[in-house]
This record gives C-alpha cells, sequence and structure tokens, in this order.
C-alpha cells in the first residue's frame, strides 16, 4: 500500500552526491523534504533541481533538509550538475541519490507503472523529526513543482504541531490561523491572548500565535 500521512518515513541507505547516506541518520532532529525526478538531463528536472538549490537557505531556516532521487545513477547526476548550475545560475548544494535499481524509488512508491514502468513522478514527501510522513504531493513529470508551496506547507506544518490551530485557504506565514474547533471560546481566551474574530461557532480566527 502506498505511504500515507502518520506512516514511518522508510530509512535506508543509499550512495548520493554527497557520499552514502543512512536516510535517518542524516535527518537527525531535522524536517526532511524528499523529493524524486524522472530523469536527470531533462528540461523540467533542471529548473526545479536549480530552484530547490537557489531556496537551501529558506528550507535550513525552516530546520529542514533536502534530498533529490531519480533512478539515474550517482555518476549520471554529477555529469548534469554543471548543467544545472549553467541553465539556472544555482549550484547543486544538497544531495541528489542514484537509485539505478528503484530501491528507494520502490519504498516510496515513486515509480506509478501507469504513468511510467520506469521513471519516477515528481513525489514530494515531508518528513517530520519524529520520522513520521507529514505530506505526500505527486506531480506528472510534465508539470514542475512549485516549491514556494512546499516551503508554505513546512510553515504550516511546523506551525500547527506547535499550536493548537489549523491554518486556512491560501495562508502565508504571518497570517492569521484558524482556532482549533475542540478549544471553547473560554480556553481560546487564555491560550490566544492577542484575542479571536468568531466568524462562525467552529470558524475563529487569531493572529498567528508565534509572531
Ligand atoms: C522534464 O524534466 O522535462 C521531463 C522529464 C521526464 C519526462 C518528461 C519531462
Amino acid at each position: 500500500m502506498a505511504l500515507q500521512l502518520g506512516d514511518t518515513a522508510p530509512d535506508f541507505t543509499a550512495d548520493t552526491t554527497e557520499g552514502t547516506i543512512h536516510f535517518h541518520e542524516w535527518l537527525g532532529d531535522s524536517w526532511g523534504v524528499l523529493f524524486s525526478h524522472p530523469k536527470d538531463f531533462t528540461p523540467v528536472c533542471t529548473t526545479e533541481l536549480g530552484e530547490v538549490a537557489r531556496l537551501k537557505d529558506e528550507f535550513a531556516k525552516r530546520n529542514a533538509k533536502v534530498i533529490g532521487l531519480s533512478v539515474d545513477s550517482v555518476e549520471s547526476h554529477d555529469r548534469w550538475k554543471q548543467d544545472i548550475e549553467d541553465a539556472t545560475g544555482n549550484k547543486l548544494n544538497y544531495p541528489l541519490i542514484g537509485d539505478e535499481e528503484h530501491k528507494v524509488a520502490d519504498l516510496y512508491g515513486m515509480i506509478h507503472p501507469n504513468a511510467s514502468d520506469t521513471l519516477t513522478v515528481r513525489s514530494v514527501f515531508i518528513i517530520g523529526p519524529d520520522k513520521k510522513v507529514k505530506l505526500t504531493i505527486t506531480y506528472p513529470a510534465s508539470t514542475g513543482r512549485n516549491f514556494a508551496e512546499i516551503l508554505r506547507v513546512l510553515d504550516s506544518l511546523q506551525l500547527t504541531s506547535d499550536y493548537q490551530v489549523s491554518t486556512p485557504v491560501n495562508w502565508n506565514d504571518g497570517e492569521d490561523v484558524i482556532i482549533a474547533p475542540a478549544i471553547d471560546d473560554e480556553s481560546a481566551k487564555e491560550k490566544f491572548p492577542k484575542g479571536f474574530k468568531k466568524v462562525k461557532s467552529y470558524l475563529r480566527f487569531t493572529p498567528q500565535p508565534n509572531r
């Protein structure tokens, strides 16, 4: 069965462009973003990998490590690196897993045979410091991802793991959040001293509590 939210992210040992990585050990206490791309030396993938390199500091600010994967070899990834830098201006600064034998791809269900028997789809897994899967997204090969959205989701996941709130549609860091319906108004006054706006009994907005 496909990996689901709350499952433990499978551990693995793999060769990468930064040497052999034992995944859980490499993650340590960080959040992790594991993403697959279909194939080296392809246009959309080149733009994506450059963009993740550009955003590396944004992930680091959020205590998140990024790691990519495709079913090409580490030698192929190493040859491709210069193209990524030439094309995007960003030097690869995070590991890429070489997964020619599909070991990690199979563990994480990154090959969808009805899309392609041989190439990984564009999967994203966000993994919490507890090694549990917090988010999965799957895009087809023809659609490049929006990594600003991945950062936005990380902000939401981290906020909602620390406070009894959820984040509304199109929320961005710094905007009002929703108080969990399980908290009654009296408790909400104590827990959220900045106050709240009650739109419906079950829909109460409060300023982002960690700001
Ligand atoms: C690309 O990155 O452009 C791509 C890779 C595999 C299939 C289709 C597109």
